[in-house]
């Protein structure tokens, strides 16, 4: 399948890079996502971790008559206690200690646009309170201030638990369950459509060999094969992270069975909706084979910066230097930030980088959150 065609798979939705959707499920969740855009309703987006829901919030967005406005994503999961309110609702000037300035909050950035509520399954009852508040009243004030500001963005929410069992469990308040599931769309697991694996998989290996090592690499039939029978319990991310890593570990420019064998390891099957600690990037060991793990980082880099260095050293000099470090920073990183789950602040203590040098090399290797 050529990339042409794996961008046409999804015609009519629009989305911020092609959403692979082959099989029956997935052209389900597009043809209902299709439909909603254009109405004036809030969506709820239900699946396991990694099934692509932030990817559909997002062609939900832009296949809306609210393309044009922001689409302002929120993890409600990972906002600390004290930083609620300013977060939501902005602060004006003084309104505590530290403010020096006015800040607008994720619900007037939002304005007319999409607000992505992630993770909500997580919410604390303080917040789901707050959030309930602004839904019913259709406006909010900026901590320090007591003028209302217009609530005008649709909210798309999503989780990964089963909110129904939250409520009952009294964990999830019954009003907002309500209030927020109004067209629930559920994202299926990747197993539930084996039909997506080998588009994926190609795509993937095109999009990471692109980005991992400059050109786009493919995949034997034999390693289909193999992906395809693989139960996959972290679902498309799992699938993305396990086609980044064989790409970074092999010299070649195909990808063959051996190159992913070592890769995927066999987890007990228990196939019920994932936890939060299922995040198979935080479970699965980058380099899984246990000669890679005993290896000292530089020999290992060495190993695989062989071949690399030998194939630029054949060509025009160039910016070879340049080339490696971006790519050691740009994996750094995005280990760092995947465990700190995109918390930058978290990212530049554990890296010892002052945050604002941090932002800035995300932003020039192209990682800043959209
Ligand atoms: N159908 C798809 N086509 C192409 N890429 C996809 C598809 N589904 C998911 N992805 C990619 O897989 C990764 C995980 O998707 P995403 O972050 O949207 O999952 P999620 O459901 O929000 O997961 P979580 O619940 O853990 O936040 C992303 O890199 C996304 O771009
Ligand atoms: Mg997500």
């Amino acid at each position: 399948m050529m990339l042409d065609e794996i961008r046409a798979a999804a015609p009519g939705i629009a989305a911020p890079h092609p959403i692979v959707a082959h099989s029956p499920a997935m052209r389900t969740v597009l043809s209902l996502i299709g439909r909603v855009a254009s109405k004036q309703i809030d969506v709820l987006l239900l699946g396991e971790s990694g099934t692509g829901k932030e990817l559909v919030a997002k062609a939900l967005h832009l296949s809306s008559e609210r393309k044009q406005k922001p689409f302002v994503a929120l993890n409600v999961a990972a906002i600390a206690q004290e930083l609620i309110e300013s977060e939501l609702f902005g602060s004006e000037k003084g309104a505590y200690t530290g403010a020096h300035e006015s800040r607008p909050g994720k619900f007037e950035l939002a304005k007319d646009g999409t607000l992505f509520l992630d993770e909500i399954g997580e919410m604390s009852l303080e917040m789901q309170t707050k959030l309930l508040r602004v839904l019913q009243e259709r406006e909010f004030e900026r901590v320090g201030s007591h003028a209302p500001i217009a609530f005008t963005a649709r909210i798309v929410a999503a989780t990964n638990k089963d909110l129904e069992r939250a409520v009952n469990e009294r964990r999830f308040r019954e009003d907002l369950f309500y209030r927020l599931n109004v067209f629930p769309v559920h994202v299926p697991p990747l197993r539930e459509r084996h039909e997506d694996i080998p588009v994926l998989a190609r795509t993937f290996a095109a999009e990471e060999g692109k980005a991992l090592r400059g050109f786009a690499l493919e995949l034997s039939d034999a390693a289909i094969a193999l992906l395809a029978e693989h139960p996959w319990p972290g679902n498309v991310r799992e699938l993305k992270n396990t086609i980044s890593r064989a790409v970074i570990l092999t010299a070649k420019h195909t990808l063959d069975q051996e190159d992913l064998a070592p890769l995927l390891r066999e987890r007990p099957k228990e196939h019920g909706a994932a936890r939060a600690s299922d995040k198979v990037t935080e479970e699965q060991p980058l380099l899984a084979p246990p000669d890679f793990m005993t290896m000292p980082l530089e020999e290992l880099v060495m190993k695989r910066l062989q071949p690399f260095v030998a194939k630029f050293c054949e060509g025009p000099t160039g910016d070879l230097y340049k080339l490696v470090e971006a790519q050691m920073e740009r994996a750094l990183f995005r280990l760092v930030l995947d465990r700190t789950r995109g918390n930058q602040l978290r990212a530049a203590e554990i890296l010892g980088l002052n945050r604002n040098t941090l932002r800035k090399k995300l932003r020039e290797l192209g990682l800043e959150r959209k």
